[in-house]
């Protein structure tokens, strides 16, 4: 059974066919209204659970058409309002739905909640995020970078911010597409060890580099995400802003990058704060193609682990 937990554990092979065929479901659907069906139905009779623990807009939105797109049905399930809000495992949650539904896609906290939910799960899983990871999102954004700049293997991804979730997913990208990946962002808050030594280990350059101007020479894509996350203390916010703000993503920072680099951004954004409004509007920003690319690159990947 082929679940999307993480891009470090799925094949390369696949990766990149996930990659090729969201681009050519892409290209097949180009000037159609978002409600027109795809052609070949691929989801056809396939009913797809949706769960949410916390607050979603693009992964919510971009499932939900995605699958009817392809021919599918989906049932959005908030967290609170499940038994598993209130105490049922997750274990038997996963028994259950498997009982009703094909495909379960899940936006929780905690790693091990996705973690469990695949073990105990009869049909394919989806992570849509956990506190540690967000590998749809990363899917999108290769799919975005190669759109515009074409293949990514062997290009200098810079990372300034918070080592967060959304960076660990581009370490992980960083050794199953073959990029280089330079980390910038205060010493308090560096991503895990085990994602750095896992994408060398796979021949990845990756390197924490604290000066962010040095960071960006050469850059062929700058990222960053927002200085609080959703599992992130509230109280932890002033800190964080102190710790992040010589990092934020500006005009004077994209200039030491190449004159063509990128910008990423998944979004949410809090606008002037992790990056100017002068990045993101600006003529190098490709955030809403990140936005849309949710969409085809995860119609992908619900085609790969149903085998359709
Ligand atoms: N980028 C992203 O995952 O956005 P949502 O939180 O709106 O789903
Ligand atoms: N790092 C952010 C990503 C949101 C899509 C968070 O986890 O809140």
């Amino acid at each position: 059974m082929n679940h999307f937990l993480d891009i470090h554990k799925t094949d390369p092979v696949d990766l990149r066919a996930i990659i090729d065929n969201a681009k050519a479901m892409k290209d097949a659907r180009a000037g159609q209204s978002k409600g027109t069906l795809d052609a070949d139905l691929p989801l056809k009779d396939q009913m797809v659970a949706l769960i949410f623990e916390k607050p979603s807009t693009r992964t919510r939105v971009s499932f939900d058409v995605g699958v009817r797109q392809m021919g599918g049905q989906t049932m959005v399930l908030s967290g609170k309002e499940m038994q598993l809000g209130h105490g049922e495992t997750i274990a038997d949650t996963a028994r259950v739905l498997s009982r009703y539904v094909d495909l379960i896609m899940i936006r929780t906290f905690e790693e091990q909640t996705l973690l469990e939910l695949a073990e105990y799960s009869d049909v394919p899983v989806i992570n849509g995020l956990t506190d540690r990871t967000h590998p749809c999102q990363i899917m999108a954004d290769i799919l975005t970078f190669e759109e515009h700049r074409g293949p990514i293997k062997g290009k200098k991804v810079v990372w300034s911010g918070d080592g967060n979730n959304v960076f660990a997913s581009f370490a992980h990208a960083a050794g199953q597409f073959g990029f280089d990946l330079i980390f910038t962002g205060p010493p308090q808050l560096d991503p895990e060890q085990e994602f750095i030594d896992l994408a060398r280990s796979k021949g990845s350059n990756v390197e924490i580099v604290r000066d962010p101007l040095a960071a960006v020479e050469g850059a062929d894509l700058v990222v960053t995400d927002t200085w609080v996350s959703m599992h992130d203390p509230q109280s932890a916010r002033e800190r964080r802003h102190n710790q992040l703000r010589p990092y934020q993503v500006n005009e004077q920072l994209m200039a030491h990058a190449k004159p063509d680099a990128l910008f990423m951004h998944c979004l949410p954004a809090h606008r002037d704060e992790e990056a100017t409004n002068a990045v993101m509007d600006g003529p190098n920003s490709v955030i809403f193609d990140e936005a849309e690319n949710r969409l085809h690159a995860q119609k992908a990947v619900m085609r790969w682990c149903l085998g359709k």
